[in-house]
């Protein structure tokens, strides 16, 4: 079983990013074939200053590596590493009804923004089916928000077998029901879009103010509260065992527990928890040839199984005998 996945370098990463897909990204990494990569093309989309650009894709790079991810079990590599992934999302752009790409959610949310929309912004789809097809993935995980682009992939695919004969492996999606979609400070998905985010990573005093920001209801620390409402326990839950997310649960319930202390508790929460993983990003983080060779070893790897793909490919659409 061959696992994919991608992450935009758009910002550095966040809980709804950990949660909703790189802790099972990792987790996966023991038991299947995994590629993983850094999205760049796609964040060029969005972000278009060379030097934030570059910046972002090393946090991503010692996030991931931080996290836990192993160079050695999985190819881990930066995407436009892979150039081929370019010329086969034109191919399959000649396969791809308009009329599946102005459906999608995440490029008509933008437009309904206020963006002005680029090509590049209008065929991001196309470009990750192109992702995803390239490298006969069987399963990608994701959260909730790129399930419909995981569709369009397999929309594209058939298209193209259904034109060319069997070529490209159907892809199906992987989504972790409990993390699907992480709340942010405002109660919208978590997204660094929305500027809404808790990022794995910040300083301290940066964590503090995001998280004394969560919105909450107006009731008194007197009045009994449920839970499940409120976003403050919905992130407490993520990181505490248990144990300890039924004892929280259990004093907002009763009454004479407020938003103020529950915020505290999950302060200390986010630093116990990713205190481990900053640790090691701080020592990688001092060597960067390091994290560099292991993103040229990881291109190799997703390379050499590119240019299998690309050689059916060519052979399928006729542009190689
Ligand atoms: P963002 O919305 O912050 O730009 P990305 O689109 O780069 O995040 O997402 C990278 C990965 O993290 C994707 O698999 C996405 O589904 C997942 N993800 C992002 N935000 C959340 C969230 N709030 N909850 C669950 N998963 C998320
Ligand atoms: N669009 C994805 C996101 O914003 C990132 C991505 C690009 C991706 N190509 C992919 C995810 C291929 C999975 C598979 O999160």
């Amino acid at each position: 079983m061959r696992y994919l996945s991608g992450i935009q370098p758009s910002g550095p990463l966040h809980l709804g990013n950990y949660f909703g897909a790189m802790r099972q990204h990792v987790a996966r990494q023991n038991e299947h074939q995994c590629f993983y990569f850094i999205a760049d093309f796609h964040a060029l989309t969005t972000v278009q200053d060379p030097k934030l650009l570059s910046g972002y894709v090393r946090g991503v790079a010692l996030d991931y590596l931080a996290c836990g991810l192993d160079p050695e079990k999985v190819a881990f590599f930066r995407q436009s590493d892979v150039s081929e992934v370019t010329e086969l999302a034109w191919i399959l752009s000649t396969v791809t009804p308009m009329g599946l790409l102005e459906r999608c959610h995440s490029y008509k949310d933008k437009v309904a923004k206020g963006i002005s929309p680029s090509h590049g912004l209008f065929a991001y789809p196309v470009l990750m089916a192109a992702d995803i097809l390239i490298y006969d993935s069987n399963r990608v995980p994701v959260g909730k928000d790129q399930v419909q682009h995981v569709e369009v992939a397999c929309d594209i695919a058939q298209s193209f077998n259904h034109r060319f004969g069997p070529t490209l492996v159907i892809p199906e999606h992987e989504v972790e029901e409990a993390t699907a979609v992480v709340p942010g400070i405002d109660g919208q998905k978590m997204s660094k879009s929305y500027g809404n985010t808790i990022e794995m990573f910040a300083p301290e005093k940066n964590l503090k103010k995001a998280v004394m920001a969560i919105v909450t209801d107006s009731k008194t620390v007197e009045e009994p509260k449920n839970p499940e409402e409120n976003i403050v326990y919905q992130l407490y839950s993520l990181m505490a065992g248990r144990e300890e997310a039924e004892a929280m649960a259990g004093r907002f319930r009763a009454g004479g527990y407020g938003y103020g202390e529950a915020k505290k508790a999950l302060l200390e929460k986010i630093i116990e928890y990713f205190g481990p993983f900053r640790r090691r990003r701080e020592e990688i983080a001092r060597d960067p040839a390091t994290v560099e060779n292991i993103l040229q070893r990881g291109a190799e790897k997703a390379r050499q199984a590119a240019s299998q793909t690309m050689d059916r490919v060519r052979r399928a659409a006729g542009l190689k005998n």
